[in-house]
């Protein structure tokens, strides 16, 4: 990987886990596309599509001489998306191989330009937004979508797991990241010249909801970062616990708040 910050690697749970993060969140992204609208022959890209991103929704939101881009610098991502626009046929969509620190996506030439979950695990969020502003045409729109992680709680309370998000936020500081960064959004945008709009997004989990577990997926992606953090066997007895008290058919939960920051640039 080219950012020494970067902590989830392609592995096969953190494949799945974006897939069904892509899945929970693509209401509220249909519900902010429906706002923007696309000029004939739209052109727009998914910085970091990951292994599915917004690529369903670009697909639709450029129209039928439209073109969307993903693009991600994790080849095993890409092939990931790859099944995925073959599967959905989704023929308006190309995946490219990119660095976005050393991009060679042509600059000024896209309506919109997406970027969902990377000022998080990336940290350089200057940086980042410099990037984003050059990709994005004049009028075009930039979309920053992030967590803040104020409202990631369980009810009944879940001690040990919310103690386990608590090491998780911890673990994206210590690596460089900044867990919170959707409440950077509209500061960063700001920065750039751009007016900010925020909608905010939380979803009530019900009981055994698949995405219940994503404190334990975080745990196992991050697990080398984590028993730098912790000792290896506090570790180990707070994913069991967690693991017990997400199994109870009674618990329901919160997500994070997904912030959506976006406006048009100038
Ligand atoms: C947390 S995932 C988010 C994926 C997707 N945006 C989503 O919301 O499902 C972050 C993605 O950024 C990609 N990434 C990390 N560093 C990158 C870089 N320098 N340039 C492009 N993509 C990068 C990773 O490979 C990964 O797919």
């Amino acid at each position: 990987m080219p950012d020494a910050a970067y902590t989830l690697r392609s592995q096969a749970t953190e494949l799945r886990r974006l897939r069904l993060q892509a899945e929970v969140w693509e209401p509220a992204g249909r519900s902010l596309l429906e706002t923007l609208s696309a000029p004939g022959g739209a052109q727009a890209v998914d910085v970091g599509c990951g292994s599915m991103g917004w690529l369903a929704l670009l697909d639709e939101w450029v129209g039928a001489s439209g073109r969307a881009i993903g693009a991600d610098v994790d080849d095993a991502m890409l092939a990931a998306a790859g099944a995925l626009v073959e599967q959905r046929e989704l023929r308006r969509v190309d995946l490219v191989n990119d660095d976005l620190f050393a991009t060679r996506l042509p600059a000024g030439e896209f309506d919109l330009v997406h970027a969902r979950f990377q000022l998080c695990p990336l940290g350089r969020h200057e940086e980042q937004i410099a990037i984003y502003r050059r990709l994005v045409k004049p009028g075009g729109t930039i979309v920053l979508e992030d967590p803040d992680h104020s409202t990631w709680t369980f009810d009944p309370h879940a001690p040990a797991t919310e103690q386990l998000v608590d090491l998780v936020v911890a673990a994206f500081a210590a690596a460089g990241g900044d867990f919170d960064a959707g409440l950077r959004g509209a500061p960063l945008l700001a920065s750039v010249g751009i007016e900010p709009k925020v909608r905010r997004t939380v979803l009530a989990l019900p009981p055994e909801h698949p995405y219940l577990r994503l404190p334990l997926e975080f745990a196992q992606s991050l697990r080398p970062r984590l028993v730098e953090l912790e000792s290896e066997a506090h570790v180990d007895a707070l994913i069991a616990e967690a693991e017990a008290e997400l199994a109870s058919p009674r618990r329901v939960g919160r997500t994070f708040t997904l912030v959506q920051s976006y406006g048009a640039a100038a």
